[in-house]
């Protein structure tokens, strides 16, 4: 199981300094892996409070371009593997609507993720008027093709994959436990259906509003392999708490 944080445009270098403190107190005692990904600017810092723990640094987004060069703004793989993070979140839902990021452009991260030898956690998800006129499936499918179209095999071997409904994302109302199985099963069987052995080891995150309460239903999801957590990965407190939901 990872139980990954994801803070957005959160934070402040107080913060992060009691999150490290009080997460790296408890991380050893727990069965998931746990990753938290912070915004840019603090990613260092994150990394030298959790020194010596087993909590995984992660970033939140990351340059299309390879190599270093004139893109004035934008944070290469190489730099945020320079900087300790063995993972990045890409194409979340908020950079899909907000920052026009399409198929392609969140294609072209995940390849350049790996590159760079990081592991991408990349984002799929529908939103409700999708949900409502029964088009779920069909979104999340393309977005897998799309993935599989143009990525390449040893690049697809290294993803993780973040069910992320865009109506659960921030609004208190998560899937329930049998929407989130039920879809996690629809995506492994979409893997499955372009290759058998990634579709067993591939990992599948559920993502949207788990809270401490609703993590451990969740979790008893047999193709849920943990949680891409927002608001409440913002307190060391519940998001240990969903890391013990895990087992
Ligand atoms: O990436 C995590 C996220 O979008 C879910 O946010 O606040 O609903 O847990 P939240």
């Amino acid at each position: 199981m990872l139980i990954a944080g994801n803070w957005k445009m959160n934070g402040d270098s107080a913060q992060v300094d009691a999150f490290a403190r009080d997460v790296k107190s408890a991380a050893g005692e727990l069965a998931a892996q746990l990753l938290v990904c912070v915004p840019f600017v603090y990613i260092d810092r994150m990394g030298r409070e959790l020194a010596d723990s087993s909590v995984a640094l992660g970033a939140q987004n990351i340059a299309a371009e390879v190599d270093a060069g004139a893109f004035t703004g934008e944070v290469n793989g190489a730099m945020l593997a320079d900087t300790g993070c063995s993972q990045v979140i890409v194409g979340h839902s908020e950079r899909r609507a907000l920052y026009g990021e399409t198929d392609a452009v969140v294609a072209a991260k995940t390849t350049a993720a790996v590159a760079a030898g990081l592991k991408p956690i990349v984002c799929v998800g529908e939103t409700l008027e999708q949900r409502d006129a029964d088009q779920a499936e069909a979104v999340l499918g393309a977005q897998i093709a799309a993935l599989f179209d143009q990525c390449d095999a040893a690049t697809l071997a290294q993803v993780t994959i973040a069910y992320e409904p865009i109506w659960a994302i921030g609004t208190g109302r998560s899937a329930t436990p049998e929407q989130a199985q039920a879809i996690h099963a629809f995506l492994r069987g979409q893997i499955a259906d372009r290759d058998v052995t990634l579709s067993q080891s591939v990992q599948l995150l559920y993502g949207g509003s788990v809270k401490p309460d609703n993590a451990a239903a969740l979790f008893a999801g047999a193709d849920v392999d943990g949680a891409l957590v927002g608001g409440a990965s913002l307190k060391a407190d519940s998001f240990l708490d969903i890391a013990r939901a895990a087992g």
